[in-house]
């Protein structure tokens, strides 16, 4: 695997007048609200650490208040470490010089918040191609680029139209596509689409997802709504009063919370439908034989199963030999390979539940090369159904 994008390592922020004493009495165990009450200062980050890799959406989630803002900040430097470290391409961010701060924000690690503040008086081109003018790039070629962005944000028919005479998640889409002009290497976004309704929010972090699959970027995104964050993000980092109290994927979350305050983020929220047909399947279920003549079927059929799976020199599927089949063969005359369609790792349970039902037997589950991965069959379906639904209650 590449080096992490971003590393961060034990990283503390304390907002107060004396951050070494607050930085001891965590040493010495006291919580966030011992030292608030005691000295008046303000814990916002404590003993953070991950990695980001490079292309990931990489979700920061968690209650009002938990740090997820000020540990962004403290990635760009926007705030400044009481201690730790971070380091974004294999380089410390708290050795840059502060001259060098600003060009490195603008084009390295452009920064999405709530807010766009467009301005109101330049067109949706010129405000598009905002940050490429700043960095000096000249006006044709900075129209240039960020026409092809508004393209790819749908918004290309609009260049010459003034914010106002936007909605206002095309004026979002905006903000993004100034954000993406500069083509910055680590995208920051905090809450950028929180203040949508809901239907608009969709619609942008669809926009995001697209986006993602033309050119993948590395994207630290914080939001508070758990479905967002299942829904783009492909690690999650739950914070708790400036901790980080979990890190995994959707479905490493969702199939096992680390305490009660992250389960409170399921309430109400269908999580069995962010599962893919690879969390659900299994790989030891169905015997697999890669000569399907009759000695090597009948030694993969000698236990209680009733079929196999037959797959080629590169692992994918060919077909199905049951047990019938294997009778009407002979040494001489190979078992038939009956056909079977595959489920992509990456179907939705929605979709592996019709398939599943309509198929007496285990289907095979295949990776993007259409190598086999694993099987998913009824039971596997009812097990995450039943659980996913009993964590509910
Ligand atoms: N500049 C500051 N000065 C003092 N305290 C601060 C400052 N910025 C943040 N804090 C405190 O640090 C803690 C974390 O705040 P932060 O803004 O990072 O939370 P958040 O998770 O982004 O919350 P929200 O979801 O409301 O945006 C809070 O207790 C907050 O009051
Ligand atoms: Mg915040």
């Amino acid at each position: 695997m590449n080096a992490p994008k971003v590393v961060v390592e034990s990283l503390y922020k304390v907002f107060g007048n004396n951050p070494k004493q607050a930085l001891d009495m965590l040493a010495a165990g006291a919580t966030k609200d011992e030292i608030f009450a005691r000295t008046g200062q303000v814990v916002g980050v404590q003993n953070v650490s991950f990695g980001v890799q490079e292309g990931e959406i990489f979700v920061l989630m968690g209650l009002s208040g938990s740090g997820k803002s000020t540990l962004i900040r403290l990635i760009n430097r926007l705030v400044e470490p009481t201690s730790g470290k971070v380091i974004v391409d294999g380089r410390d961010i708290a050795a840059v010089k502060r001259s060098a701060l600003t060009s490195l924000r603008r084009t390295d690690m452009s920064m999405v918040f709530q807010s766009f503040a467009l301005m109101p008086q330049r067109t949706v081109l010129s405000n598009a191609a905002f940050g490429l003018e700043v960095a000096g790039v000249a006006k044709k070629e900075r129209e240039k680029r960020a026409l092809a962005v508004l393209e790819q944000v749908g918004l290309a028919a609009f260049a010459q139209k003034l914010p106002s005479e936007l909605s206002g998640g095309m004026q979002q889409r905006v903000g993004l596509a100034r954000a993406l002009t500069v083509n910055p290497s680590l995208m920051i976004m905090d809450e950028a689409f929180s203040a949508l309704d809901p239907l608009k929010r969709k619609e942008m972090q669809n926009v995001l997802l697209q986006l993602q699959k033309d050119q993948r970027r590395t994207i630290m995104f914080v939001s508070h709504d758990l479905e967002e964050a299942l829904r783009i993000g492909n690690r999650i980092a739950i914070m708790e009063g400036g901790r980080l109290v979990q890190l995994g994927t959707p479905q490493e979350i969702i199939s096992n919370p680390a305490d009660d305050y992250v389960r409170a983020f399921f309430e109400g929220v269908d999580t069995s439908r962010y599962l893919t047909a690879a969390d659900l399947m299994q790989t030891d279920a169905v015997p697999l034989v890669r000569h399907a003549d009759t000695a090597a079927v009948t030694a993969s059929l000698n236990g209680s199963a009733d079929y196999a799976f037959v797959l080629d020199a590169e692992r994918k599927i060919r077909g199905f030999v049951t047990r019938e089949a294997l009778h009407a063969a002979t040494p001489a005359v190979a078992p038939r390979i009956a056909q079977v369609e595959s489920i992509s790792r990456a179907a939705s349970l929605e979709h592996v539940v019709s398939r599943v039902v309509a198929s007496a037997r285990a289907l095979p589950v295949v990776d993007d090369d259409g190598c086999y991965c694993g099987s998913v069959d009824r039971a596997a379906v009812l097990k995450v159904l039943t659980r996913s639904r009993g964590a509910h209650v």
